[in-house]
């Protein structure tokens, strides 16, 4: 993917979210604030196109309806990204309710969670990493919203440096903490070594009893969003099945304690949730 170019896919995914909000019940379904914050961010971002227009054209019922059609022909690239944060959100609150008190977010883009969660949690330690174009775009929101004293933004290319790396720059990162690591629609970008590496890494910098929840790409005949998203630079590298995914980690230090995903409607993604051994 390209470094210097805020994410395409991040952005997406954020607006997809808004326009998720104009159908049915999904405004309630969705994580409080998220609808909000995500038009702020983008907004803020400075990417081009991504302004006041866009996000009222966003709400209207006719772009609910070009993103229905478009969830026929790409499954899961619109109403599975609100599964996913809904999932994220749950699994995060759940190890904070559990004893977790720090989390990481792997290739955040403009992901809402550490801006909604960090004022509700005050004794937790909020961390985001993404590559560095995408980080310094979503700074810009992060600062208009508002950045919690419990949140930092840390701007890498974890597929050039260890996660150790990333953290240990970081003071505030504390590896004895019990901790919860998110990776949401970020895997597939890795090769499969990488995320294996990833997990290995993620194993060195917690601790025992620490959780990651995640969603990885399923393979699966994807031709069209494959051809969309090699245009943009930024095409799946890694693919594994939910069946599959205990040996695909096994040895990097997290056991999968999440059940087999066999929901359809996660599209060609599908989510666990593994623990530190
Ligand atoms: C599809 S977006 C998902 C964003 C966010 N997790 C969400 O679901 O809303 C993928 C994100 O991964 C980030 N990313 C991809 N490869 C990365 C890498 N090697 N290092 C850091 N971030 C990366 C991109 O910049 C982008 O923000």
């Amino acid at each position: 993917m390209k470094q210097d170019r805020i994410s395409q896919t991040a952005l997406k995914v954020a607006l997809g979210n808004i326009t998720l909000s104009s159908k049915a019940d999904w405004a309630k379904r969705l994580p409080p604030d998220l609808v909000e914050i995500s038009e702020q961010l983008l907004l803020a971002s400075g990417s081009p196109g991504y302004g006041p227009g866009l996000m009222r054209a966003s709400k209207k019922p006719w772009m609910v309806s070009v993103y229905e059609i478009q969830d026929r022909i790409m499954p899961g690239q619109w109403e599975g990204f609100g599964h996913r944060k809904i999932f994220m959100n749950q699994q995060v609150e759940l190890a904070i309710e559990a004893g977790a008190r720090q989390v990481l977010v792997l290739g955040a883009g403009f992901d809402t969670l550490c801006l909604r969660l960090a004022p509700q949690y005050p004794d937790v330690q909020f961390f985001e990493v993404d590559h560095p174009a995408t980080s310094a775009a979503k700074a810009k929101g992060v600062a208009l919203v508002g950045q919690p004293d419990n949140m930092v933004q840390i701007a890498a290319d974890l597929s050039a440096s260890t996660l150790s790396n990333v953290l240990s720059n970081d003071d505030r990162w504390d590896t004895t903490q019990l901790s919860v690591l998110v990776a949401e629609g970020f895997l597939q970008y890795l090769k499969d070594e990488e995320v294996r590496s990833l997990f290995s890494e993620a194993a060195a910098c917690t601790t025992s009893g620490s959780r990651i929840s995640f969603s990885h790409a399923i393979p699966e005949d994807r031709k069209v969003l494959q051809m969309i998203l090699r245009i943009i630079s930024e095409p799946f590298q890694s693919a594994v099945s939910s069946e599959d995914l205990p040996g695909y980690i096994n040895n990097t230090g997290w056991t999968v304690i999440s059940d087999v995903d066999t929901n359809s409607a996660h599209g060609i993604e599908r989510y666990a949730v593994a623990e530190r051994c």
